[in-house]
């Protein structure tokens, strides 16, 4: 270990204030080969519908219960004058509807408040698409009334935008207005109500979405969250989970069919977190499937990212549920294996398959170019494995280029965990997904995780992972920081570790389940962690290929007397990255090398990326979104200078090659 204190230190340290440096540690990047490439699918995303991540989040429907499919067909509606609940409508698998009639006497009306997913909110000088299917079913002309009604008590009117539908005809037909907003208005409700008393009108997929959606797509996706998705350039996207692919029972297990075709005709499911914890219940939560999987692999396209479905392997969440009659028999696996399949063949078959057509129906005739699929979320126990068996055989046969990802179950190491991986490699999984959300001594401690990993069989998909303080099970800089820390361990270990995925994704601030998440909104605004910056770093700065970085001989991953600092380095073309994490509270001064080919220049230093705080434990929120952001700053270097890294930082120093 080098000890050093150079007269450079000694200038840094007091020109940069810091009253206190830890001894020189040296850090010595090889840039004479690279160690292994870096996969393009390395940082990527995990979305699950969790804290109203879909409906009430990405999906920016704005009417809860739109298809009137909720246990309480009136769910989310207050309904006034004569209003009935029918059940013969044009849409198989959602047949509920309502019929507004005469309310029986001239002053009274018949309609429906709908109230959103915690409030209809609106945007000054948005613009508003409502939709309806409707008919009136003992002919003549209805007329209904559609309106945007303030919260707040009016001085005068209640509603601030207003149109009216006429419905002429007896069969089913869609409508559709645009309701401008003159206002900001984040809990408005959604006014319907009928004009001509005598002429009873039916409706049916009462719907509102902005007109402005992600790439402007009607019924499409929250345009600020659908953009930090994009701003990540996630190199893979899981979904649509995590325990939801499961479902507290199969019954009510995420069913992928379910969630493609017209979204009319998407049966509604219970969202498995409705009642997962007892301190927080969302009995509204349910999913509309309005963001199926044809959405999800469009967006994927849009992003760029390698689509990663998960699919139930037969199992229900074995948290929940684990009686041995929960879960598919052996003898009942093979409509599982087939659910699979068919899911390849939706993405990749051609226009003239079963499943290709259902696709290129949908406006996507060319395949999505499916390469990877996860069998299982967190599943334990010899079930699991004899489950995943006849999945991969079936898989190779019919779909032999499609990488299969297996799962180590819910721990990071531990008695399941090492069952699991040697079943994953006798089976053959490509990939295998780890899932660790643990405290800061696990985080500061497993720097150096994956430099032990055989360099032979399945890979690591570390599929859910975050930071999860004891008694500080939030957002919190701090908790990014080691995050970043332990990141360094994945990119040094490139050649074993292909995705990471933090999790959750998103989170609804009035509507979450589970903390830490990466990005929080309301219904109006939205913002981005301190982890979400982490991982915007990690994916800005990926490189194509990682180099050896040695400190005295060994990595720099917070090992004991390494003075909790961690590191790694990247090439990317002709730039050279090179992370360190301080994690403590005292400033380092790192002496940093370049082994570098006889004759070959030395690496210029053009700017380097801090993300640093002492202010550990708070985080961005809504009134103050980027009070935690990278900065870019200068720096300087010439070949065994020290780089002082201060205290409680992220940084990112760049350099050029030319
Ligand atoms: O990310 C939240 C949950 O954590 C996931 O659904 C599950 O896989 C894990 O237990």
């Amino acid at each position: 270990m080098t000890h050093r204190l150079t007269a450079c230190t000694l200038a840094l340290v007091l020109a940069s204030g810091l009253s206190f440096a830890q001894n020189g540690r040296s850090l010595e990047v090889d840039i004479t080969k690279s160690v292994a490439p870096i996969q393009p699918t390395m940082w990527g995303i995990f979305f699950e519908d969790i804290n109203f991540a879909a409906d009430g989040g990405l999906y920016a429907e704005a009417v809860m219960n739109r298809s009137f499919e909720y246990p309480n067909p009136l769910q989310g509606w207050k309904s006034f004058g004569n209003v009935t609940v029918l059940d013969d409508g044009p849409f198989e698998k959602n047949p509920h509807y309502v019929r507004l009639s005469d309310p029986g006497h001239a002053h009274k009306r018949s309609g429906l408040d709908n109230s959103g997913l915690f409030g209809v909110a609106v945007k000054e000088g948005g613009d508003y698409r409502f939709s309806v299917w409707a008919r009136a079913p003992k002919g003549g002309t209805g007329k209904i009334r559609v309106e945007l009604v303030q919260t707040a008590s009016p001085a005068e009117k209640q509603y601030f935008a207003q149109k009216k539908i006429e419905i002429a005809s007896t069969e089913w037909q869609k409508y559709e207005v645009i309701l401008h907003s003159d206002r900001t208005d984040p809990k408005a409700t959604l006014r319907i109500f009928l004009e001509t008393s005598a002429t009873p009108v039916d409706l049916e997929h009462i719907s509102l979405f902005p007109v402005d959606t992600w790439k402007g797509r009607p019924g499409g996706l929250r345009k600020d969250l659908a953009q930090a998705l994009a701003d990540l350039h996630p190199g893979v996207f899981r979904f649509p989970g995590g325990c939801i692919v499961e479902g507290s029972e199969l019954e009510t297990r995420y069913n992928w069919k379910n969630t493609v075709g017209p979204v009319e005709n998407r049966p509604l499911n219970q969202n498995r977190w409705e009642y997962t914890f007892q301190y927080r219940f969302y009995p509204d939560y349910f999913q509309s499937y309005g963001l199926g999987f044809y959405e999800f692999f469009q967006l994927c396209e849009d992003i760029g990212s390698e689509p990663l479905p998960i699919v139930n392997c037969g199992l229900a969440c074995q948290y929940q549920n684990d009686s041995p009659d929960a879960h598919a028999s052996l003898d009942e696996l093979g409509s599982y294996i087939q659910d699979a399949l068919d899911l390849i063949e939706f993405a990749n078959g051609s226009p003239d398959s079963k499943w290709g057509s259902v696709r290129a129906s949908m406006g996507h005739p060319e395949s999505f170019n499916l390469k990877y699929l996860g069998v299982g979320n967190e599943q334990w126990g010899s079930e699991y494995p004899e489950r995943l068996e006849p999945f991969v055989k079936a898989i190779r046969e019919a779909w032999p280029d499609v990488k299969i990802v297996g799962s180590s179950g819910p721990n990071s190491e531990g008695e399941q965990f090492d069952y699991l991986w040697p079943e994953m490699r006798r089976i053959g999984a490509d990939l295998v997904d780890e899932h660790f959300y643990r405290p800061y001594d696990w985080f500061l401690s497993q720097g150096a995780r994956y430099d032990s990993y055989s360099r032979k069989g399945p890979k690591v998909f570390a599929g859910e992972y975050a930071c999860h303080a004891k008694g500080k099970k939030y957002n919190h800089f701090y908790a990014s920081l080691l995050e970043a820390a332990f990141m360094t361990g994945i990119e040094r270990n490139a050649d074993v570790v292909h995705m990471a995925t933090y999790a959750p994704l998103f989170a609804h601030v009035e509507g979450w389940q589970w903390r830490p998440d990466l990005i929080w909104y309301d219904n109006l605004n939205s913002y981005r962690t301190a982890s979400y910056q982490v991982q915007k770093l990690y994916s800005d700065y990926c490189g194509e290929s990682v180099l050896k970085t040695l400190s005295d001989g060994s990595p720099l991953c917070g090992a004991e007397g390494q003075d909790g600092l961690f590191a790694s380095a990247v090439q990317d073309g002709d730039k050279i990255y090179v992370k360190v994490v301080n994690t403590t509270d005292k400033a380092s001064n790192i002496c940093l090398n370049f082994k570098k080919k006889r004759k070959a220049a030395e690496p210029r230093a053009v700017e380097m990326v801090q993300l640093r705080s002492d202010d550990l434990y708070s985080d961005n929120d809504l009134k103050n979104p980027e009070k935690y952001s990278p900065v870019r700053k200068p720096f300087e270097y010439t070949p065994g200078s020290d780089l002082i890294c201060e205290p409680y930082s992220f940084n990112i120093y760049i350099f050029s090659l030319k």
